[in-house]
């Protein structure tokens, strides 16, 4: 898709990286693999605005669910520590699902399921069986780690799972959650501008 037709309406994505998103979710949607699109760590909509664009070109209805607390950023564990990502803190980058949800309105476009929640209250009915595409930004060690436990095990052979700022200075805990969920485990990871994405081997 056309980004540069609509606005990127907060700082927490660059053009790059969300050509890289939506570039993968455009792959999926155009094989055969079935299953619902998520994105845990949804903020004001930023990206989950262009990724319903993206189903709405393809002409696709899958379900399309996002999570966040709406409350912002949980603490921080050990693994988060940098020097570089001091301005990161608890309560920082709290939105409303209203806000969030007027968003879509604004852009005259269908809202996703939203689930107001912190990700490790999360239970089995929350989440759909199958996924096809998931968009990670939890920015935390904790909320990466937490988010994989709960995408993996529903992602589809050929599904793909996309986790922004990886190997960001600033967000150490984002690659250490990642390479401590997968030890032992068969995945395929490639990143490109501080997206990971990650496939079933
Ligand atoms: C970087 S922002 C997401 C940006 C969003 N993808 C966008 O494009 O606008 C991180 C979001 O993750 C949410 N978050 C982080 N850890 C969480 C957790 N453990 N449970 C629920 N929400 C969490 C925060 O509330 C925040 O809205």
């Amino acid at each position: 898709m056309n980004i540069n037709l609509y606005p990127i309406i907060s700082d927490q994505i660059s053009k790059p990286a969300l050509e890289v998103v939506l570039g993968e979710l455009e792959k999926t949607l155009d094989g055969e693999t079935t299953g619902a699109v998520v994105e845990l760590g949804c903020y004001i909509g930023t990206t989950s605005l262009f990724i319903r664009r993206v189903l709405n070109e393809h002409h696709d209805k899958r379900p399309f669910h996002v999570y966040d607390s709406f409350a912002g950023l949980p603490p921080k564990s050990t693994q988060d520590s940098s020097a570089a990502g001091v301005d990161f803190k608890a309560g920082e980058l709290a939105v409303s699902k209203k806000q969030f949800l007027e968003q879509f309105r604004r852009a005259h476009l269908e809202p996703p399921i939203a689930h107001k929640a912190w990700f490790n209250d999360l239970t089995d009915t929350d989440l759909p069986d199958h996924i096809a595409f998931a968009f990670l930004d939890g920015d935390f060690y904790e909320s990466i780690l937490t988010s994989l436990q709960l995408v993996w095990p529903r992602l589809e052979t050929g599904g793909i799972i996309t986790v922004d700022d990886y190997r960001r200075e600033t967000l150490p805990g984002v690659e250490r959650a990642i390479l401590d969920f997968f030890q032992g485990k068969a995945y395929r990871l490639r990143y490109a501008h501080n997206i990971a994405i990650i496939s079933k081997d």
